[in-house]
């Protein structure tokens, strides 16, 4: 969507169900997705009480004809008013925004050499844009490539099932394991003897700084999904900057990008990850 417009649309909730514990799935009828919509992009949810201005950033889970699945956690007053609203109501959400995956570029560096494995790794509220990312390569990769989701929770897990239908294999790590690995996504990679060809990745900064690096450190592809809090979600405010690498002619190191337009997916060499 990067240069167009964003629009705002009035979608009607199907469905807004609790699926672990302060999290829900909120299903919206959404006509005209197709044709705009990538894996990685979010779209901004409107809330009904305009006492709160600023919309919501919340990634796309899933996209189906004429529908649109949306899974978040209850963190603060938005977020609670959206677990309230049942199915019937009206909200606004704007098309889907930033940039998402790069799609393209996996399936050309792998290409057709069924030897290869992409691994999605993701953390807690990283892994809902996971579930369309797979889905979308499952289209576009050799059928052979392998792919493996290694995600992340502090406990309770969610959308492992949902994975599985994609995904060759999921892997799953839990902080105080209660399920799966007992530990984070990093060390749960490095215990399966580093399975990946290609990463992309989406969670806690730290997170993805972690596996970026390891990434780095290997020379093995990573795009990221970074998480800044954000004002307007189009551009517009500025609240929302990250420091990505770019060689210029001014010899600066870093230019200043905005994870709402430019990103929120980035290659992970490119991105300044210390504060
Ligand atoms: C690109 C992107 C994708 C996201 N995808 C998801 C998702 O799939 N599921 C999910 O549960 N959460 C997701 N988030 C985080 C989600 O936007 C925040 O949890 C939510 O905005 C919190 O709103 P609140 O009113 O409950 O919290 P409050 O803390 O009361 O929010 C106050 C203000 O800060 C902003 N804000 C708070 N936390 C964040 C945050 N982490 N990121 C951006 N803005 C924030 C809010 O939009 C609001 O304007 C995403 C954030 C971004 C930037
Ligand atoms: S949120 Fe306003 S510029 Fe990114």
């Amino acid at each position: 969507m990067t240069g167009s417009e964003s629009r705002i649309l009035e979608s009607k909730i199907l469905g807004n169900d609790q699926i672990a514990r302060e999290i829900y799935c909120m299903t919206l009828e959404y006509e005209g997705w197709e044709s705009e919509m990538k894996p990685g992009q979010f779209v901004n949810l409107y809330l009904n009480d305009k006492s709160m201005i600023l919309p919501r950033p919340v990634s796309i889970c899933e996209a189906e004809k004429g529908k649109l699945a949306l899974v978040y956690r209850i963190v603060g007053k938005g977020t609670e008013a959206l677990s309230s609203y049942a199915p019937g109501d009206i909200i606004r959400v704007s098309t889907p925004l930033g940039n998402g995956y790069d799609v393209t570029d996996i399936a050309l560096r792998l290409g057709t050499d069924s030897s290869k494995t992409i691994v999605l790794a993701a953390g807690g509220l990283g892994v809902p844009p996971m579930l369309e990312l797979a889905k979308s390569l499952r289209k576009a990769i050799e059928p052979n490539i392998k792919l493996t989701a290694v995600i992340g929770f502090q406990d309770e897990v969610f959308l492992c099932e949902e994975l599985e239908q994609y995904c060759d294999s999921v892997l799953v790590a839990t902080d105080n394991g209660s399920k799966g690995f007992h530990g984070n996504v990093l060390e749960l990679m490095k215990a399966e003897g580093d399975p990946g060809d290609y990463y992309l990745a989406c969670g806690p900064k730290p997170m993805l700084k972690a596996v970026s690096d390891y990434c780095v450190e290997k020379n093995i592809p990573i795009q990221v999904s970074l998480e800044e809090r954000m004002g307007c979600g189009y551009g517009a405010c500025v609240g929302c900057t990250c420091r990505i690498k770019e060689e210029n002619d001014e010899k600066v190191p870093f230019k200043l990008k905005k994870v709402c337009k430019d990103g929120p997916v980035f290659r992970g060499n490119e991105v300044v990850w210390d504060d």
